[in-house]
């Protein structure tokens, strides 16, 4: 409850970069590190935009001994709460102790090409940025990801329609831009998207390969 109430207060002071109303849910987690889960062999994982921890504690529960995880969060608010609430989680004893899990405060743009990862496993509100800033992040998040690493992120189902028919004037524009190069990039990245009903509001977790694997997207865009 304390973590809902932080982030309802978090998304009316800044709700440019929050970009939700609340956390996601365990469902949307689960379907988020799906592919992390599936893996073998040692991996790095990157949180990218972690908020209140929605998606880090299911990461904390299912982060092997050999794996190491990487949070990146904007907000000073959030990361508090996250070195507080979450990292002191006793799923994260023995690997904070090994200092196998970071959380980096700031812009993940600060963070980008320091490491390489495995896995990027994403809560940025992609729809809320300009096209330009969308370009830039998902640019530097590909960057960051070992050759066959996956990029998995969520959306909100409908969302972009719903603001394209709301919205007006430059938001309008700037919300059917960065449509678009999402529809581009899921046809031409996504392998696979599973459809998360239990989470407030519906959502779509979509899991990208950015290199052509042969592999075609099993739920359609
Ligand atoms: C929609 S919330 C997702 C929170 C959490 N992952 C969840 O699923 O409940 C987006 C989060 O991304 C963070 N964020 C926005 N821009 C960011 C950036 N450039 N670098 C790192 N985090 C960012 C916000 O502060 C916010 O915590």
């Amino acid at each position: 409850m304390r973590q809902n109430i932080n982030f309802i207060r978090q998304f009316i002071a800044n709700p440019h970069s929050v970009g939700a109303v609340a956390p996601s849910s365990r469902h949307l987690a689960r379907a988020l590190c799906e592919p992390y889960v599936r893996s073998t062999g040692a991996c790095h994982v990157l949180e990218v935009g972690a908020g209140t921890g929605a998606v880090t504690r299911h990461l904390g529960t299912v982060l092997r001994a050999e794996d190491r995880l990487d949070i990146s969060e904007l907000s000073p608010v959030f990361a508090d709460a996250l070195r507080r609430d979450v990292l002191t989680m006793p799923c994260f004893a023995e690997a904070v102790a090994q200092r196998r899990v970071r959380l980096f405060e700031g812009p993940v743009q600060d963070i980008i090409g320091r490491q390489q990862y495995d896995f990027i496993v994403s809560g940025l509100p992609l729809t809320i940025f300009t096209v330009d800033q969308v370009r830039e992040i998902l640019d530097a998040l590909r960057r960051s990801l070992k050759p066959g690493g996956v990029f998995s992120y969520f959306e909100y189902i409908g969302l972009r329609r719903i603001s394209g028919a709301v919205m007006t004037g430059s938001e309008r524009r700037r919300a059917r831009d960065v449509s678009r190069f999402l529809t581009q990039s899921i046809a031409t990245y996504q392998f696979d998207r599973r459809t998360v009903l239990l989470n407030l509001p519906p959502a779509y977790a979509r899991h990208w390969r950015f290199e052509p694997s042969g592999e075609r997207d099993v739920g359609g865009a």
